[in-house]
């Protein structure tokens, strides 16, 4: 039975390992995974990961966002595939013949999570980059667009906002994974950041988020531990509902 920790992610993104490994050991009891993004792996480098494993036994996410050619994203795959670690990340926008050579040359069995669009997008960014009217106009279908590749592609889930988790879920199944970051609790004394597509903790659950990923409300908060403690309450009470 999935415990109220087992659905928190929670981001590293500190840019030293003194930093890293401070949070690690902070919040180990309240994390289910430690989610290893762009800023801490290249200022540090794989050795954080096996920091991490010394020190708690939380799985952890590599969330490099894979977007090249197919030939370099293929190859970096590889090379992540290496460290042993539950989650990984590819873009979709390469399409659905990048997804699929990742998905067949995984040899230690990484769980495959497709990026739809970044929960700082919004409409109008959508329009500056040349996207069709419909998707400008409801970015969940652009959302479900690459959703639908990611599956079809063999991947194991996708990140995407709360939003448009709901039919991610619906459609495509309780076991396509669905991973949501852009989670701001009521409380959060997060201003106004590059954050737009937004829900709150216990909204992403019951909307069917099997993660979600949550950051600077707890990193920024007075007392990180406590705010940690009030995500799962949250988490708890969506999920006893
Ligand atoms: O809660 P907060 O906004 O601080 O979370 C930031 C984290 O969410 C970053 O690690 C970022 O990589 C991650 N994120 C993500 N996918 C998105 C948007 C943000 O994994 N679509």
């Amino acid at each position: 039975m999935k415990k109220a920790k087992d659905y928190l992610i929670f981001p590293l993104d500190v840019p030293t390992y003194d930093d890293a490994i401070r949070y690690v050991e902070l919040l180990n009891k309240y994390v289910g995974i430690f989610k290893v993004g762009l800023e801490l792996f290249v200022s540090v480098g794989p050795k954080i990961l096996n920091a991490i494993k010394e020190r708690s036994d939380a799985g952890i996410f590599l969330d490099l966002k894979f977007h090249d050619i197919p030939a370099t994203v293929k190859g970096a795959f590889l090379a992540a595939s290496a460290y042993g670690v539950t989650f990984t990340t590819v873009h979709c926008d390469e399409g659905k013949d990048l997804l699929r050579s990742v998905v067949d040359n995984n040899p230690s069995g990484i769980k495959i999570l497709a990026i739809t669009a970044l929960t700082s997008l919004a409409s109008k960014n959508l329009k500056e980059l040349g996207y069709q009217d419909k998707y400008i106009a409801d970015i969940t279908e652009l959302v479900m667009l690459k959703a639908r590749m990611a599956k079809e592609a063999g991947c194991s889930g996708v990140v995407c906002s709360g939003l448009e988790v709901e039919k991610v879920k619906t459609e495509l199944g309780k076991d396509f994974i669905a991973v949501t970051p852009g989670i701001r609790p009521r409380w959060s004394i997060v201003g106004k950041d590059d954050q737009k597509r937004i829900i709150t903790p216990d909204q992403a659950i019951k909307r069917g988020a099997d993660y979600i990923v949550v950051g600077r409300p707890i990193r920024c908060a007075e007392k990180p531990i406590e705010a940690a403690k009030r995500v799962l309450g949250e988490i708890e009470s969506a999920i006893s509902e």
